[in-house]
C-alpha cells in the first residue's frame, strides 16, 4: 500500500481516531474528547467540546513559540506602488488593537462583523480581529455592487462593517464608502458603526452619524485578548452564488477549520514551518480565507498579500517577479490568471528576469485546469502543476495531489484523488454509485471531514434541500465528473445555474432575475459559454414582452448596465441576444443546456420533450448574427 492508501485508508475507517491525531497539531485552550457528534439538526460536528481561538493560532501561539519576529505578513501592491512586511509580534499587536477598537463599539462574541475591504493588510487584521473576539467575520468581496452587499447585510446583520476609502483597480480608483452608503440604505438591516479606513488615494466623507474613522479610532484602542469559543462556533460566514438570487450564508466554524488548515499545509501542500507561502487570490474569495489569511499564519508561514494582477501590473512578469522577490515555496491561483499570462507572453519570455529557484510547486483551483495551460506553465516554469478541487462549503481541497504524503503521477484534467478525509463517489440519478469513467453527479460520503460547512446560515432548510436530501447519507457537490480506472476525479463542470467567470462563482439564475426584472422582458435565459481567457462568460437570451418597440442594441446595453451595477463588473455580462422564443420542454423548463451547447458550437441532443424544435433555430439565428 502506498503513503496515500494508508492515509486514505485509515481516515475512511477509522475519521474520529484519524482527525483526533490531527486535531494535537493545534494548540486548544480545552483539548476535545469527543471527535465527532451530531448536533440539533442531525449533522455531523467535529471537536464539540473544544475550546480555542482561531487568532491565537495564527498569531499569539507563533510569538509565545519564540517565532515573533519572523515575517507573518507581506503586503505587496503595484497598483499603489506600495510594499511593507509585517512580524508576527506587529501582526498581533495590531490586530489585538483592531479588536479592541471593535469592542469599543459594542461587537462582541457571535456578532457578526460585514468586512468589505480591498486587498491590504488591514483585510486580513480585520478578520482576524472578529476571529480574536469570537465576532463573526463576513467578507464581500469588493468587486461586488451595493446590492450584492445589501443582500449580505440583511442576511448577516452584522453589527458593524469595517471598510477602507476605496479600491484600486488597474489604472482606476473606485471609491467604497458611497456604494456601503447605498447599500446600507436600501437594507432592511442598519448596522450601528461603519469603520472607515481612509487611503491615500481618495478620502471618503464620513458624514452619518455611525461613521467612525478607523485610525482615530485605532489610535486611542486598547488591545484585546483572545476569547475562548467553542470548535462548533462559527468563525466566519462567507456568501457563494447558489442557483437562484439569494446567495448562500456558508458558515464555517473555528475547530474543524484550524485542524483542516493545519492538515492541508502539510499533506496537500507540504509547505515548510518557516516558507512563504502566496495565494494570488482576493480575500474574498475562500481561497483567500483559507490560503492567504487563516491556514499559513496557523502553520507559521509567511503569508503574501498581493494588491494587484497577474498581468498589467505592469506586466505578466507580476507573479514571477514576486516569487522571486520574496523566495516563495508555493504559489497557488486560479488558471484563468496563467491563461492570461500566457496570453500577454506567449513565450514566457518574463520568466527569464526571475530566480525562481526556492519555488516548489504551483497550485491551482477555482475551475479546472485545462491540459493547455497545465501544459504551458509546466513547460516554462520547470515546476510541478498540481491541480485541486474544492468549493467554498468545504474551505479546502476535496480531491488533489497530496504533495506532502506522497506525490501521485499527474493526469493531465484531473484533479487527481479524493484527500483523505474525503470520500468521493459518483452517483446516477438514483443515487446508485456508478462504475470508473461513468459521469454522474459528484458526491461526499457523509461524515464530512472537518471545515466543511454544518450548515447555510439562519437556513438549514436550504442546506438541507440545496446538498444533503438529494441522495440520502451524502453531500452533493453540485458538480458533476466521473472517477477513472485508478480512481483519479475529472471535474467536468457544474450541473446547476452556477458558471465560474474568472475564478469568480457567479449564478447565472441571479442574471436571470435582474434581466428578467427589466420592464420590456418577457422571458430569459442566461447561460454560461465558453471563454479561452475567463473560462465561461454569461450570455443572455432575451424574449420582449408584446409590442415592446426597442432596438436590440439599447436594450443590450440596458441589461448589461443593470447586471452591472447590480452584481457589478466582475459578472463581465456583456451580450444579450433577442430571440422570438426559448427552447423548452412540454411542461415548460428552459433548455438552458442545449442552448449553451449550440453557443458554443458543441453537439447536442435534441430532447424528445422539447415542446417547438423550431425554437432552436431561433437560436442559432440569434448566435449567427452576433
Ligand atoms: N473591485 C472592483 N472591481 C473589480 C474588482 C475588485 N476587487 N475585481 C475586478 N473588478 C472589475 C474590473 O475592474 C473589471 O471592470 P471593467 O469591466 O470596468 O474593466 C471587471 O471587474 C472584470 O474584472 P476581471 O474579471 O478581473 O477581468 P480582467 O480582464 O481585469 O482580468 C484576469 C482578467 C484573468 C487577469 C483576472 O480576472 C484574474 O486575475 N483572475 C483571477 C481570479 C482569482 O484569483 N480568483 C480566485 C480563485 S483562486
Ligand atoms: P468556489 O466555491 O467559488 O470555490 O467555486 C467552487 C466551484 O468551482 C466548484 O464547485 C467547481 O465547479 C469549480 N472548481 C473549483 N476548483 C476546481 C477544479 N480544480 N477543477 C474543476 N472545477 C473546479
Amino acid at each position: 500500500m502506498s503513503e496515500y492508501q494508508k492515509q486514505y485508508q485509515w481516515a475512511k475507517t477509522q475519521p474520529e481516531e484519524f482527525w483526533g491525531e490531527q486535531a494535537k497539531n493545534i494548540d486548544w485552550f480545552i483539548e476535545p474528547t469527543t471527535m465527532l457528534s451530531t448536533d440539533e439538526n442531525g449533522i455531523e460536528r467535529w471537536f464539540s467540546d473544544g475550546v480555542l481561538n482561531t487568532c491565537w493560532l495564527a498569531l499569539d501561539y507563533h510569538c509565545e513559540q519564540g517565532r515573533g519576529d519572523n515575517i507573518a505578513l507581506i503586503y505587496d501592491s503595484p497598483v499603489t506602488n506600495s510594499k511593507r512586511q509585517y512580524s508576527y509580534i506587529e501582526l498581533r499587536d495590531q490586530v489585538a488593537k483592531i479588536a479592541g477598537m471593535l469592542a469599543e463599539q459594542g461587537v462582541k462574541k457571535g456578532d457578526r462583523v460585514v468586512i468589505y475591504m480591498p486587498m491590504i493588510p488591514e483585510a486580513a487584521m480585520a478578520m482576524l480581529a472578529c476571529a480574536r473576539l469570537g465576532a463573526i467575520h463576513s467578507v464581500v468581496f469588493g468587486g461586488f455592487a451595493p446590492n450584492e452587499l445589501a443582500v449580505r447585510i440583511e442576511d448577516a446583520e452584522p453589527k458593524a462593517i469595517l471598510t477602507a476609502s476605496c479600491g484600486v483597480e488597474v489604472n482606476k480608483v473606485l471609491p467604497y464608502k458611497p456604494l456601503v452608503d447605498k447599500a446600507i440604505m436600501d437594507s432592511r438591516w442598519k448596522p450601528e458603526s461603519v469603520f472607515v479606513l481612509q487611503r491615500n488615494e481618495c478620502t471618503a466623507e464620513l458624514t452619518n452619524e455611525r461613521d467612525i474613522d478607523w485610525q482615530v479610532a485605532y489610535d486611542t484602542a486598547l488591545p484585546h485578548a483572545c476569547v475562548p469559543v467553542l470548535a462548533t462556533d462559527p468563525l466566519y460566514i462567507l456568501y457563494t452564488s447558489g442557483t437562484t438570487g439569494k446567495p448562500k450564508g456558508v458558515v464555517r466554524d473555528n475547530g474543524g477549520h484550524a485542524v483542516a488548515m493545519k492538515y492541508s499545509m502539510n499533506a496537500i501542500y507540504a509547505m515548510p514551518q518557516d516558507g512563504v507561502f502566496w495565494a494570488a487570490s482576493d480575500v474574498g474569495w475562500v481561497v483567500g480565507h483559507s490560503y492567504i489569511v487563516y491556514a499559513p499564519l496557523i502553520h507559521g508561514c509567511t503569508t503574501i498579500l498581493f494588491e494587484g494582477k497577474p498581468v498589467r501590473t505592469p506586466d505578466p512578469g507580476a507573479f514571477w517577479r514576486v516569487c522571486h522577490e520574496y523566495n516563495v515555496d508555493v504559489l497557488f491561483s486560479a488558471p484563468t490568471a496563467f491563461r492570461a499570462i500566457k496570453k500577454e507572453d506567449p513565450d514566457g519570455e518574463c520568466l527569464n528576469n526571475y530566480d525562481l529557484s526556492n519555488l516548489k510547486t504551483i497550485f491551482m483551483a477555482g475551475e479546472r485546469l485545462d491540459p493547455p495551460t497545465l501544459d504551458w506553465v509546466e513547460s516554462h516554469t520547470d515546476k510541478p502543476v498540481i491541480d485541486h478541487w474544492w468549493q467554498t462549503e468545504t474551505g479546502w481541497a476535496i480531491a488533489g495531489n497530496t504533495m506532502g504524503i506522497e506525490k501521485m503521477p499527474i493526469k493531465s484534467g484531473s484533479a487527481t484523488k479524493p484527500i483523505p478525509g474525503y470520500q468521493v463517489e459518483i452517483l446516477n440519478e438514483l443515487g446508485e454509485v456508478m462504475g470508473p469513467n461513468e459521469q454522474g453527479f459528484v458526491s461526499l460520503k457523509r461524515p464530512l471531514p472537518p471545515s466543511c460547512l454544518p450548515t447555510v446560515w439562519r437556513n438549514h432548510d436550504r442546506f438541507e434541500s440545496g446538498y444533503l436530501s438529494q441522495f440520502p447519507g451524502y453531500y452533493v457537490s453540485g458538480d458533476g465528473g466521473y472517477l477513472d480506472e485508478d480512481g483519479y476525479l475529472f471535474i467536468m463542470g457544474r450541473i446547476d445555474d452556477v458558471i465560474n467567470v474568472a475564478g469568480h462563482r457567479l449564478s447565472t439564475g441571479e442574471m436571470e432575475e435582474i434581466v428578467g426584472g427589466h420592464p420590456a422582458i418577457a422571458e430569459c435565459a442566461v447561460v454560461g459559454i465558453h471563454d479561452d481567457l475567463k473560462g465561461q462568460l454569461p450570455l443572455g437570451f432575451v424574449v420582449l414582452k408584446d409590442g415592446q418597440k426597442i432596438d436590440d442594441l439599447d436594450l443590450e446595453a440596458q441589461l448589461v448596465g443593470k447586471v452591472r451595477n447590480e452584481i457589478g463588473a466582475v459578472a463581465c455580462f456583456k451580450h444579450a441576444l433577442v430571440v422570438e422564443r426559448l427552447p423548452k420542454t412540454r411542461s415548460g423548463k428552459i433548455l438552458r443546456r442545449v442552448i449553451r451547447q449550440i453557443a458554443d458550437g458543441e453537439s447536442y441532443t435534441v430532447p424528445s420533450t422539447i415542446d417547438d424544435p423550431s425554437s432552436l433555430d431561433e437560436i442559432k439565428k440569434a448566435i449567427g448574427h452576433s
